[in-house]
């Protein structure tokens, strides 16, 4: 018993340790609800005031411990990579390994993805990822999943006219959905796979594994991935 609440307590206890070093990173930002909506300082100005240059910006959201994000940017130092999620002890791991490489081309935002439109200002985002999402299977839920049409106009609120989409998953239903929601918007879906490793379409896709891909392998789940414009064709 006292080994089960030891373990719970070195839990917590690393996780305070996490929220309190994440609040130290100078690319770790967690603005509040009441900041968000009234004027967060970065809105509309992370090329000039953050990055300081003029690269495309690409996000991952749902990030969870940050892989994909930083793994990305270091494959790319001539963008701008940020991941976001609302867990940050999991960001910590990501942060960490950014900040410890004196990455300058990522940044993290704790927030819910719901208040985006908060953190960027119009076409500022020229590229997003949405890496092994929550799939919230029962339908009454379906309007927090990332694809869902909610979430794409939010996602169009502040992204650039020609932005692709990319989602990797293990949920076949979550998927599925996806596809139908592509076709129901007469969005141009530009590739996908139902097994990435038979038919590796995108070779960052196929190539930066994150933490919730690492669990699904291991069971065996083969990993979907497409790709599409987040805007309507003309
Ligand atoms: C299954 S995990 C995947 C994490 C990571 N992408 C990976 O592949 O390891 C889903 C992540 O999405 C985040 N998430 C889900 N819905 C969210 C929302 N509305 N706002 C912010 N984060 C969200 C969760 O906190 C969680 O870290």
């Amino acid at each position: 018993m006292s080994f089960i609440r030891n373990y719970f307590v070195d839990v917590t206890k690393r996780k305070l340790q996490h929220f309190a070093e994440n609040a130290t990173f100078p690319h770790f930002f967690q603005p509040d609800y009441k900041t968000l909506k009234t004027a967060f300082f970065l809105k509309g100005r992370w090329n000039k005031d953050f990055f300081k240059n003029n690269a495309p910006i690409v996000l991952e959201l749902g990030c969870g411990k940050g892989e994909f994000t930083t793994g990305l940017a270091s494959r790319y130092p001539d963008k701008n990579f940020i991941g976001i999620d609302i867990k940050g002890a999991r960001m910590w791991r990501g942060a960490k390994t950014s900040f410890e490489a004196s990455m300058t081309n990522v940044a993290y935002v704790r927030t819910q993805i719901e208040l985006i439109e908060f953190v960027f200002g119009k076409q500022e985002v020229s590229e997003i990822w949405i890496t092994f999402p929550d799939p919230f299977p029962q339908k009454p839920k379906s309007k927090k999943r990332l694809t869902s049409p909610q979430f794409l106009n939010r996602y169009r609120q502040i992204a650039k006219k020609n932005t692709i989409v990319h989602l990797k998953t293990d949920n076949t239903s979550f998927f599925d959905y996806t596809l139908s929601t592509i076709v129901e918007q007469n969005l141009k879906l530009l590739s996908h796979t139902y097994n990435l490793d038979n038919n590796p379409v995108d070779s960052n896709a196929a190539s930066i594994y994150t933490f919730y891909e690492e669990k699904f392998r291991e069971k065996g789940e083969s990993i979907k991935y497409l790709k599409f414009r987040l805007f309507p064709e003309k």
